[in-house]
């Protein structure tokens, strides 16, 4: 179980913030199982030891050694180097975490030795208030058992679901990006509100509680949102004039488009990096 385990940070950026500050907001893990290391950016480390009780790695080939489960965040394009580099003290017996966008799990199983299961995630922006939606695909040696613990690493972020790796070009175009295609439709509705009088402060405070109370409700009742919709949709109401500009204006074509674009963008990325 995952209470059990030792982790390695490998990059100690803004997503191992994330993970970090939520494990241990959850009370998954202490923060004395916990180690990180980066590149060179010593203040970091520093600043994560004074914030959050973490270990900053002294060595780090020997603390990879002894972690029972390694969370590789570094950029993409620095995969291919951080792995080259703790290469020898990986072994079959720890289980690989990767949440580098866009790298398949079969080219940092060829990065490692061979039998290390590999978990690849794909969290999105808001891990960092711990509501991130997760999906989560295993490599060729990821059993249900290592597929199990990186559920529960990611739970402790928001939610998770676990997909074909096939699959994860789609996460990436849908709730990869989708915060900003959310953050895109609150400023259009923001200035919306400005334009039909609305003080800007007195928008915003709407337009927030607006968006997390229909996201509850989404959740909550359990109810699709097109249900949802018609229900607060009278004939000849007001919400049925502001849904008639928006079909007219055909929104929803526009949004299966991001999807499809950001997609298709994943896929040509993934492509690049393999090649690398
Ligand atoms: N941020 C997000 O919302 C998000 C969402 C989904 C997926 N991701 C993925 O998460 C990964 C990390 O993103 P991030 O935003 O956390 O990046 P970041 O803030 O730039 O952090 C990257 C970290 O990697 C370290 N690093 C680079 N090369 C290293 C090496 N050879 N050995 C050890 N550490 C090394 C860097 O150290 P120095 O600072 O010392 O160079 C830095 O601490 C990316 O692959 C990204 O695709 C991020």
């Amino acid at each position: 179980m995952l209470a059990d385990k030792r982790i390695f940070f490998l990059g100690a950026g803004s997503m191992s913030e994330a993970m970090l500050k939520g494990l241990l907001a959850t009370a998954t893990l202490p923060p004395d199982r916990i180690v990180l290391c980066n590149r060179q950016h010593l203040a970091r480390l520093h600043e994560l030891r004074d914030g959050y009780g973490i270990i900053p790695s002294r060595d780090k080939l020997a603390d990879i050694a002894t972690a029972d489960i390694v969370i590789l965040a570094v950029k993409p394009f620095d995969v291919t180097r951080a792995l080259a580099e703790v290469h020898d003290a990986l072994s079959a017996d720890q289980l690989l975490i990767s949440v580098a966008a866009g790298v398949a799990t079969a080219a940092i199983e060829a990065l490692i030795p061979a039998g290390i299961p590999v978990v690849r995630a794909m969290p999105n922006t808001s891990s960092f208030v711990q509501e991130s939606a997760t999906a989560i695909c295993g490599g060729r040696w990821a059993m249900p058992e290592a597929l199990e613990i990186a559920r529960q690493l990611f739970a402790a972020i928001g939610t998770v679901v676990a997909v074909d790796e096939g699959a994860m070009d789609a996460v990436t175009g849908l709730s990869g990006s989708g915060p900003a295609y959310i953050y895109y439709v609150a400023e259009a509705l923001l200035a919306a509100g400005e334009a039909v009088g609305l003080p800007e402060e007195t928008s915003r405070e709407l337009l927030i509680q607006t968006l997390y109370g229909a996201a509850r409700m989404l959740r909550e009742t359990g109810k699709g949102p097109g249900e949802l919709r018609r229900q607060v949709t009278s004939p000849n109401g007001t919400t049925m004039a502001g849904i008639a500009a928006l079909d007219d204006a055909e929104v929803a074509a526009a949004l299966r488009r991001a999807v499809a674009r950001a997609t298709e963008r994943a896929r040509e990325m993934g492509v690049q990096l393999s090649q690398r």
